[in-house]
Parts: C-alpha cells; sequence; structure tokens
C-alpha cells in the first residue's frame, strides 16, 4: 500500500510521471471529474491550515471523490483523549484514504503504522511538507521548463521550515542543482540536512545577507519565520523581519528569477512584489489543486501513471 509521508518515498522517474500527470490534469481537468468517484478522503488537520486542507479537498472534489474530517483536531474526540493510533484506526474503516497535519515531527509516519489505508503527510512540525514540495516542484517546472541546472535560493526560517526540508532534499536529487541559504546563524538549516547534502555532494552556500544573494538565484524561496515553532516570544520578535523582500531589493536580481513562497506571508514579502511578473507564488498556490490531485489518483488508482 503507498502513502507519502517523506518527501523521498517517490523515484525521481516516479515523480516525474506524477508531475506530468499533474500537468495533464491542469490543462484538462474535466477529463478526470469521475476517476475518484464513490472513493472518500478524510482530512484530519490538528493544525491550522488554508492551502493545503483547501487545496486537497478540491482535489478530490474534482476527481468525483468525497471528503470528511475536521479542521481543528480540538473539536475531534483527541480532546477526550483518544490517541492519535486510536483516532487512525478507526478513520481507516471510514475512508480509502487519509490525510493528516499534526504539530508533532513523526506524527504522520505513526498514522501509517496504524492505518489501514494511504496515508499522506500534510506537513508534520518542523520535520517535512512532502505534497509542498510536489507543489514546488510544478510551479518550478512551469517557469522554468526544467528541475535539473538551477541555483535555488532558501530565505528565512530554514531551521524550522518542513517546506524548505522537503524541498531541499528532494530537488537536490536533480543534478546541477545548487542552493543558496539565507537566514538568520539561530535560522539556520539543521544538522540533518546539511550532512545530506554533504554526503551526496550537492553544493550549497550559507550566508546572512539576501540582497548579495539574489542575483546569483534562479529560484527564490522566501519562508516565513514561523512564531507557532518558537518557545521564546522575545526571540522570534528578534527574528522575524530579518529578511523582507520588497521591489527596491528586487532590483538586484536576474529578470528570470523565480520568486515562490509556501504562504502564508507575514512580513518577508512587501506587497509591492505581487505585481512584479517574477512573483509566482499565488500560481503556486494553485498548482497545489493539480499537484493533489495527481497524488490522490496515484495513491487511489495508480494505474493513471505513465
Ligand atoms: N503552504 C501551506 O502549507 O499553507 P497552509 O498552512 O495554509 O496549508
Amino acid at each position: 500500500m503507498k502513502s507519502l509521508i517523506n518527501t523521498l518515498d517517490f523515484s525521481v522517474k516516479e515523480q516525474d510521471e506524477l508531475l506530468a500527470l499533474a500537468n495533464r490534469m491542469a490543462a484538462s481537468p474535466k477529463d478526470y471529474n469521475e476517476l475518484l468517484k464513490g472513493r472518500i478522503m478524510a482530512s484530519l488537520f490538528f493544525e491550522p491550515s488554508t492551502r493545503t486542507r483547501l487545496s486537497f479537498e478540491s482535489a478530490m472534489l474534482r476527481l468525483g471523490g468525497r471528503v470528511i474530517g475536521f479542521s481543528d483536531g480540538s473539536l475531534s474526540s483527541t480532546a477526550k483523549g483518544e490517541s492519535l493510533s486510536d483516532t487512525i484506526r478507526m478513520v481507516s474503516h471510514y475512508a480509502d484514504c487519509i490525510v493528516i497535519r499534526h504539530s508533532k515531527e513523526g506524527a504522520a509516519q505513526v498514522a501509517q503504522t496504524h492505518a489501514s489505508v494511504p496515508v499522506i503527510n500534510a506537513g508534520d512540525g518542523g520535520r517535512e511538507h512532502p505534497t509542498q514540495t510536489l507543489t514546488d516542484l510544478m510551479t518550478i517546472l512551469k517557469v522554468k521548463n526544467r528541475l535539473d541546472n538551477l541555483t535555488v535560493g532558501c530565505v528565512g526560517d530554514l531551521k524550522f521550515g518542513r517546506t524548505v526540508h522537503s524541498l531541499v532534499k528532494n530537488i537536490g536529487r536533480y543534478p546541477g542543482v545548487r542552493f543558496l541559504f539565507v537566514s538568520p546563524g539561530e535560522l539556520r538549516i539543521p544538522a540533518f540536512l546539511r550532512t545530506y547534502l554533504d554526503e551526496l555532494r550537492i553544493p550549497y552556500e550559507e550566508s546572512s545577507h539576501m540582497e548579495a544573494a539574489l542575483g546569483l538565484m534562479d529560484v527564490l524561496y522566501m519562508t516565513r519565520v514561523q512564531r507557532e515553532r518558537f518557545f521564546n516570544e522575545e526571540e522570534y520578535i528578534r527574528l522575524k523581519d530579518m529578511f523582507i523582500l520588497n521591489s527596491q531589493k528586487l532590483e538586484n536580481a536576474g529578470k528570470e528569477l523565480a520568486i515562490l513562497h509556501p504562504l502564508p506571508r507575514v512580513n518577508e514579502i512587501a506587497y509591492d512584489v505581487d505585481d512584479d511578473p517574477r512573483a509566482v507564488y499565488f500560481d503556486q498556490a494553485g498548482y497545489g489543486v493539480f499537484a493533489r490531485m495527481a497524488l490522490l489518483a496515484w495513491l487511489l488508482d495508480g494505474k493513471e501513471l505513465g
């Protein structure tokens, strides 16, 4: 039984096929509107979400399926003390797949252990967010027409940023990809990611100067400093506005730069950037529907791939 818990659960070949399917779905969504008729997706969100939850639900509905679930774990029997493993055992009887977001790192893996249906990790704490990566890769492919030979700049909270962790591990598998990491020293990429990159000899540089790095990037992946991951409010306030992208700073960047952000943004991208043709973060959020349609089709109707 297939699931998606970690961003490397797909081979590059499988992923390329999945992204091709996502593009076919985006080009002609009506062709797929009965593919998952009669199937049910359970959407279990123990942590807040706008894009991931609603794009998954939209994806399942667009494939002809139906959705059950909750958007607030405190309204489930978790509030009465039910364990995650018991919740998952129950929901496995009610749905054909489970999409789970949880604040605890490793929660999706625990869910998979106890599920009898496919499980999709929609973000587990500060660890991974593999379906955001599918969305990111689909966006980069649309804009750059390739996933190889790119200089990818990641800016902001690289320590707790699960979207960065998944994207870096994943796109780092494509030849010729290098990374420029820009963050405050306190929010550097974690040791596990440095070890991963070092072992695979994937080149990267770290700095705390965004403006100087902008001109070197093909892709700029901005991220939010995540208040919810900090134990210390003072530390969050000190770090939150260290990197703010605005139109003036973009004068240093290449004309072909693609600016991505998993969203939500707070202050890190000024609103005057939104009209810049290089800003693709709202399109990126839209591609999330098709990336997730392809994933659901792959998990629940595997013959659609290839
Ligand atoms: N990108 C993302 O995960 O957004 P949400 O938290 O709104 O789902």
